[in-house]
């Protein structure tokens, strides 16, 4: 697949997601392959050009990390131009554009989804930024605030007209929460509608889901958040197993993969910004355990990550003594990183 110059293995892109989106999970991703893009979680633009790209979790990453997509949250065109100019200089493959986040907070700043009400402010928006870079230059939308084709289409076709080189469209309604079966069939219709490549999005969480969401969305491609986090591996079955391509199969070791991601975490962010996003992961990778909330729940109250980590280990040793032995040494050095 292809968004303007920039090649993607596969059309299969990691969803934006905020404390969870960051350098270490993009990395564990890597690990097991897969993935076309990778992505940020949302960056507000405000804020972006003086954030320092060495010590920001948000910013900070590595040079495997690619081809990296940035997303950005603008709520105002004059935000625009210095946010790309930091782009820029931190060597983004592509730039996003929040459409679609429901949280209050953004809504309430002028931002995400509350955008999707201001299509005339979208459309200067996506106008400025499409003369300010030649990068990729794709967004995220929901369905809306109620079901309305009218509404809809015509807020797609905007985005197409003034430049947008892809566009993802998570399936469900600004109030919906995930609980909520995703509406992949409206995916269809704005495939319908547009001609850019169009990539579905909302509760792929297996292989499975992956051919029905392709099924009924005709989509040119798939767009995966929380799954990430659960199987980080799920990336890499569904561009064997649905793209057919050629990615070796890696036995799961799930304690050697949390360590793998508790030592990029450790390794690479400043420690006040460790716990929560150690928390934020387990919330999700804990699940892999038919005890997984007991594992969830301990490192939650734990007051540092080193705490966080013997709560985890102990847990292992109960649940997961096989995959504590394959990993022995992986635990042991995390276990010597963390005591510094
Ligand atoms: C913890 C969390 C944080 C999120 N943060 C963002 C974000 O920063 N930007 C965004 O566009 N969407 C955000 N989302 C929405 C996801 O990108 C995605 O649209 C949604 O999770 C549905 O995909 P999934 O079912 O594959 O998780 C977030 C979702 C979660 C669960």
């Amino acid at each position: 697949m292809k968004i303007k110059d920039l090649h993607l293995d596969a059309p299969l892109l990691l969803a934006p997601m905020a404390g969870l989106t960051h350098s270490a999970l993009r990395t564990l991703l890597l690990q097991f392959g897969g993935v076309g893009l990778l992505s940020t979680e949302m960056l507000a633009a405000r804020k972006l050009p003086v954030e320092n790209e060495h010590l920001s979790p948000f910013l900070v990453r590595t040079e495997q990390e690619r081809p990296l997509s940035y997303q950005l949250l603008v709520k105002a065109v004059d935000e625009v131009d210095p946010a790309l100019e930091a782009l820029h200089r931190l060597h983004a493959d592509a730039v996003d554009i929040n459409l679609g986040c429901p949280a209050p907070k953004v809504r309430r700043s002028g931002g995400g989804s509350s955008l999707m009400d201001a299509p005339e402010l979208v459309r200067e928006i996506i106008a400025e930024a499409r003369r300010a870079t030649a990068l990729p230059l794709t967004a995220k939308i929901r369905l809306g605030e109620s079901f309305s084709e009218e509404k809809l289409q015509s807020f797609c076709r905007m985005l197409e007209g003034e430049g947008i080189d892809l566009l993802t469209v998570h399936a469900r309604l600004r109030k919906e929460a995930f609980c909520r079966k995703p509406h992949w069939e409206w995916v269809a219709k704005v495939k319908e509608w547009i001609s850019i490549p169009v990539i579905a999005n909302g509760s792929v969480l297996s292989v499975a889901d992956a051919k029905k969401c392709l099924h009924i969305s005709n989509a040119d491609g798939l767009m995966i958040g929380r799954g990430a986090a659960y199987t980080p591996w799920l990336f890499a079955d569904i561009a064997r197993e649905v793209y057919g391509l050629d990615i070796p199969k890696v036995k799961i070791c799930l304690p050697a993969v949390y360590a793998d991601f508790v030592a990029a975490l450790v390794q690479r962010f400043v420690p006040e910004r460790r716990l929560g996003r150690m928390k934020e992961f387990t919330h999700y990778f804990a699940t892999n355990y038919f005890f997984g909330h007991i594992l969830a729940c301990e490192v939650q109250g734990a007051d540092s990550v080193e705490q966080a980590w013997q709560k985890a280990c102990a847990f292992f040793q109960r649940n997961d003594e096989q995959g504590v032995r394959e990993a022995e040494q992986r635990l042991a050095e995390v276990t010597a990183l963390l005591a510094g």
